[in-house]
């Protein structure tokens, strides 16, 4: 469907109500059809929940991609000599634990402890009951129960990029706040590198000029709403509280989005 009417659509859904329930129901249909048995050797979320994060039902894409991202959120922080063993880790928006599954158990093995809070009942739920580590329910707005200084390392993958601006500078604040001075925190967003590659049109022209866009303004905190945020725009919010170590574009050859890395001041 082209941009406008299909904007003219939504507009419509969201300004009734409907986008909800139809949203969830999209989400469940698409989880359902992709649905894959795949052993890691931890227990496995449930499609619906798999497809609540990741818009596809696939056990097997879940599994490698969440390693894969895993793998690149250690190997970036070692990259800036960040220790994990006997780290106080905070996985922020974990979803059912993609990434967690990955870094929990060796965390925990090294003495560390592993916290993962997401706003979704049913994904922190689901976390606490089957993987190792503590998982909590924060609101969309911080704070997070835990004392300032209490983390190491932060990261979230694909949470800012559900988040409108208002909460993206509060969370930015309360990371800042929770991670000891030198703590390390790794947030992925959308960058113009990867709405050239995989954004819908309206957003790869408006991010051209604009220095934030919210694509389908419904639903924050969803898979619906998504922010699309240049990389200058990004580095400036995060300057506020935080010395920016490095940007990584987001890629155009597969969807990895871009990473920015940020130290605590001390
Ligand atoms: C695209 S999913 C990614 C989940 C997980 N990080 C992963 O990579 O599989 C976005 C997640 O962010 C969570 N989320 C959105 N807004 C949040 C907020 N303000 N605080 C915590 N979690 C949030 C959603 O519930 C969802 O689980």
């Amino acid at each position: 469907m082209r941009d406008p009417l299909r904007r003219l659509l939504h507009r419509g859904l969201e300004v009734s109500g409907l986008i909800g329930p139809l949203h969830r129901r999209q989400e469940r249909r698409h989880a359902e059809l992709s649905s894959d048995p795949y052993q890691d050797g931890l227990p496995m979320p449930p499609a619906a929940l798999i497809g609540a994060v990741a818009g596809t039902g696939s056990q097997r894409w879940y599994s490698e991609k969440g390693k894969q991202d895993a793998t690149w959120f250690i190997s970036v922080a070692a990259s800036h000599g960040a220790t994990w063993d006997g780290a106080r880790v905070w996985d922020l928006g974990c979803g059912c634990g993609r990434i967690a599954r990955w870094i929990a158990p060796d965390v925990l093995k090294s003495g560390g402890d592993f916290l993962g809070t997401d706003i979704n009942r049913a994904l922190v739920g689901w976390c606490d009951a089957n993987l190792p580590g503590r998982y909590l329910r924060n609101s969309l707005q911080p704070p997070v129960k835990r004392a300032s200084g209490d983390r190491d390392l932060v990261y979230a993958y694909s949470v800012f990029t559900h988040l409108r601006e208002t909460a993206i500078r509060s969370w930015l604040a309360e990371i800042a706040r929770v991670l000891r001075p030198g703590g390390l925190a790794m947030l992925t967003f959308h960058d113009e590198a990867y709405a050239a590659a995989w954004g819908p049109e309206s957003v790869r022209v408006s991010l051209q000029s604009a220095p934030l866009v919210i694509f389908n303004d419904a639903l924050e905190g969803s898979n619906y709403l998504s922010t699309w945020i240049r990389r200058s725009t990004f580095i400036a919010l995060a300057e506020e509280h935080f010395s920016v170590l490095e940007i990584v574009p987001g890629r155009g050859d597969e969807p990895v989005q871009a990473l920015a890395v940020l130290q605590k001041r001390s």
